[in-house]
């Protein structure tokens, strides 16, 4: 495992070195729980993609395990073992993914050979679905006869049940719903929702359908990011009441699971925000969001907070029951980190914004602005968050709720990942390389008025391996 780098995060899931995209094959099994991931175990870049594995006992610390999925030379899943679920078939911890081999997408079923699901019998009749579905027609691009890829299967009255995302010639995004009764027999039965492409992308990656008892959600992935529709799903159709972003940022091709207390728990891929030399120079690539818990409000908006779990990480703590800013004052806090939470009540009495700047360095030249302003907005300036060429420096941003009310923020610094999550709703995630070491300061500073932060606490938050 890699960790002479500062840029690499201690608490976020990451490869042990090399690459790491999209979160597979999420589930509670034989009391541990497993995160798969896609995984090049030859370097850090996209290329022949295995599936990598990490446990935890407690949903915050991890242990490596060895890769779960390699390409078989003679299979469907030749060039990849791409995105894919896990599901309990009665007693049988079983996966769905997608092989790729030449230019074709082909879903593929493999059964645990053990109980600590270190490996897996690929089904000798692979692949499973063979045919694009006539109707809608799947995209065909210079690189894939179709665009037909990515899993999530549960089971309803004993029925199976499984998405599949692809893009429609001449169309949008489209999420493709197949039935079954054993899990290798699948019967098209048409899309359960389809994207406008102006809008929602032209290809729907990594469809997830949520259940929330009267309501449901459906987030798909379409290249940029992670659309949410939220509204009711029966008979094969989902009707949108509402959408939005799961995350703002830098975040993509979530996954989730559910725990044996019913809640659900989503970890999204945390792409680089560096270069690909910058990549290959570092070894490693990609990290895991924290697992977020997803619920709906009264008001039927949908709740991201982080998973209650990772209170357990807590380490020194720094804290004030407020701090009272003046227009174009700084405070400093006492606290010298990379690796840490910090939660606050932001009031912004006249002023026209809060900044909190983290990664700072004592001369300010270095520093991660996260600005909350009076237009209810929330953005993260990473144009001096570091000196590395081979970083974006671009401002990422999200609306939050109107400025009157306190706006609650927890916000996680841990290597080169900022995510905060505002109001227990919105996110927005951003990857940014400090490259200075005395870039680890903390302020706080109005501008235009008064502000108040309230109920502030810091927290050093240790590694997870
Ligand atoms: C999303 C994705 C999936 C695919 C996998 C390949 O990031 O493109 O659609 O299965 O990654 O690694």
């Amino acid at each position: 495992r890699l960790t002479d780098d500062p840029s690499r995060p201690s608490y976020h899931v990451t490869p042990p070195a090399n690459w790491l995209n999209d979160p597979n094959g999420l589930i509670h099994w034989n009391g541990r729980y497993h995160l798969f991931y896609q995984y090049n175990p030859a370097g850090p870049f996209h290329n022949t993609i295995h599936w990598g594995h990490a446990v935890s006992d407690d949903l915050v610390h991890w242990e490596d395990r060895p890769v779960a999925l390699t390409p078989s030379p003679d299979g469907p899943d030749r060039d990849g073992c791409w995105s894919g679920c896990a599901v309990d078939n009665d007693g049988v911890p079983t996966v769905l993914y997608t092989g790729g081999r030449d230019k074709r997408q082909l879903p593929c079923i493999a059964t645990a050979a053990d109980d600590d699901l270190t490996a897996w019998d690929k089904d000798p009749d692979n692949p499973i679905i063979e045919e694009l579905p006539a109707e809608p027609e799947v995209l065909r691009t210079e690189d894939w006869e179709g665009e037909f890829r990515d899993h999530c299967v549960w089971r309803e009255d004993g029925t199976w049940y499984q998405l599949i995302g692809a893009g429609i010639e001449g169309g949008g995004g489209a999420a493709l719903l197949y039935e079954s009764a054993d899990l290798r027999n699948w019967e098209y039965q048409g899309p359960i929702l389809t994207g406008d492409r102006d809008t929602a992308g032209t290809v729907w990656e990594c469809p997830e359908l949520l259940d929330f008892g009267d309501r449901q959600l459906l987030h798909i992935s379409n290249y940029e990011d992670v659309v949410y529709f939220l509204g009711t799903y029966s008979d094969g159709e989902f009707e949108v009441d509402r959408r939005g972003k799961l995350d703002h940022g830098d975040f993509y091709a979530p996954q989730s699971m559910w725990t044996d207390d019913g809640r659900i728990l989503t970890w999204g891929w945390l792409p680089e925000a560096r270069d690909v030399s910058g990549q290959w120079d570092a070894g490693w690539s990609g990290a895991m969001s924290l697992p977020r818990e997803l619920s709906l409000a009264d008001d039927g908006g949908l709740c991201q907070r982080p998973a209650p779990e990772l209170t357990e990480l807590r380490g020194d703590n720094t804290s004030y029951d407020v701090v009272r800013l003046d227009a174009g004052d700084t405070e400093q806090l006492p606290v010298e980190s990379r690796s840490f939470e910090l939660r606050a009540a932001v009031r912004l009495e006249d002023a026209e914004a809060v900044e909190l700047s983290v990664l700072e360095s004592p001369d300010g030249e270095k520093r991660t602005p996260i600005r909350y302003s009076y237009e209810s907005e929330i953005a993260v300036d990473r144009s001096a968050s570091s000196t590395d060429p081979q970083a974006t420096g671009d401002t990422q941003s999200m609306r939050v709720q109107p400025y009157d009310a306190p706006l609650s923020l927890r916000v996680f610094v841990d290597g080169s990942v900022v995510e905060v999550f505002a109001n227990e709703r919105h996110c927005l995630t951003s990857r940014v390389y400090p490259t200075r070491e005395d870039a680890t300061g903390i302020s706080l500073s109005a501008e235009g008025g008064r502000a108040t932060v309230a109920s502030l606490d810091v927290w050093e938050l240790d590694s997870v391996w």
